[in-house]
């Protein structure tokens, strides 16, 4: 049977991995798709926004370590009494809150993750001699001035407005890794993500599309910020997955951008989810958030050459399955 890494061009065949936010949104898929790849995978997590639940398909698979701890405190010693065969060969350092609502409630913790977490996330893969992958995001961008954004640009941030505590937590944890690489010769590699979604994101999250999907499906209006011509690309999280797991095979420091350079308005986003849930609900626009950025696409130019990625799945069969998957859930 073929795995889901076999398709990955240069996967260099990881035998254990650790996934720090392994039971969130994101890395709760990519535990799945790195132990369907026949990788070990310790999954630690604090559970300040993930859930049991994302990871409990896995718990009782062999391979599958799941260890609650805070990566803002030295792990080590969780990691190694796991119960994994293996040391550690990959570590994926995706914990960090990342929902608007959820970082701007934990603007302390989110700082500390960005920072703290990463230095521990790198340290256990300096131990180890491990590749070590940080996820970053489009969110290093801030509110861009250059569009669509290439890794090239260095990014229009305030430092001090409310989103920095996700925004500058992300931008040294960045700085971080490029300095472990400079100073220590460490395997590094760092990914700027942008926005995905897929099952398991929480419908009360604030992210447009769970928050639209929970609305068209309680037949309740679908709030939009602003005018709603802000644009956002979306990509789908088997793609995310996929990108990000090219880039932990290949040998690139990165920062490579990993997105759906399709872009959509959030006006057109909510009329394609009424549509796609066949319900009844119409529109309320809303504030728009402080510092919300008014455009976001990423160019993926690098990606695309040097790790021959690409998204494949539509937005409209994106949303078809996330809807699915919320139709048999409840909201959350
Ligand atoms: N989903 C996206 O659109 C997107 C876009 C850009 C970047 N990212 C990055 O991908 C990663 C995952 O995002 P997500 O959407 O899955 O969010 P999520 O909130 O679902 O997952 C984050 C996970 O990290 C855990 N966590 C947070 N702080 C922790 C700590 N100190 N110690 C241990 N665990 C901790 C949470 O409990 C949660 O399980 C984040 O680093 C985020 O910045 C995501």
């Amino acid at each position: 049977m073929n795995k889901p890494t076999d398709s990955i061009p240069g996967f260099r065949g990881f035998r254990h991995a650790v996934v720090t936010g392994g039971a969130g949104f994101v890395g709760s898929h990519l535990c799945t798709a790195l132990l369907e790849g026949g990788c070990e995978v310790t999954c630690v997590d604090d559970f300040c926004t993930g859930r049991r639940e994302n990871v409990a398909h896995l718990t009782d698979r062999p391979g599958f370590h799941l260890v609650e701890a805070d990566i803002c405190h030295p792990f080590d010693a969780e990691v190694a009494g796991a119960g994994a065969g293996l040391a550690p060969d990959l570590v994926l350092n995706f914990a960090s809150p990342a929902s608007p609502a959820d970082y701007l409630r934990m603007p302390l913790h989110t700082l500390e993750t960005g920072s703290s977490g990463t230095r521990n996330a790198l340290a256990l893969a300096r131990r180890h001699g491990a590749r070590f992958l940080h996820a970053s995001t489009s969110e290093a961008y801030g509110d861009p001035q250059e569009h669509p954004q290439s890794e090239r640009y260095w990014g229009h941030v305030n430092p001090v407005g409310p989103r920095s505590v996700y925004d500058e937590a992300k931008r040294f944890g960045e700085a971080l890794t490029a300095a472990e690489a400079r100073a220590r010769g460490a395997d590094v590699g760092i990914v700027r993500l942008f926005n995905t979604y897929g099952p398991r994101m929480r419908g009360y999250d604030g992210r447009a599309v769970p928050t639209f999907v929970r609305q068209a499906l309680a037949g309740e209006e679908l709030t939009v910020t602003g005018d709603g011509r802000q644009t956002r690309s979306l990509a789908y999280v088997d793609d995310t997955v996929r990108g990000v797991l090219a880039m932990a095979g290949s040998e690139l420091p990165g920062p490579v951008n990993i997105g759906n350079p399709d872009e959509i308005t959030m006006q057109e986003l909510a009329r394609l989810v009424i549509e796609l849930t066949g319900s009844a609900s119409g529109l309320r626009f809303i504030e728009r958030p402080s510092d919300d950025p008014a455009v976001r696409c990423p160019d993926i130019t690098l990606a695309r050459g040097k790790l021959q990625w690409e998204p494949t799945v539509t937005a409209r069969d994106g949303l078809r399955r996330t809807i699915d998957w919320f139709r048999q859930h409840a909201a959350g």
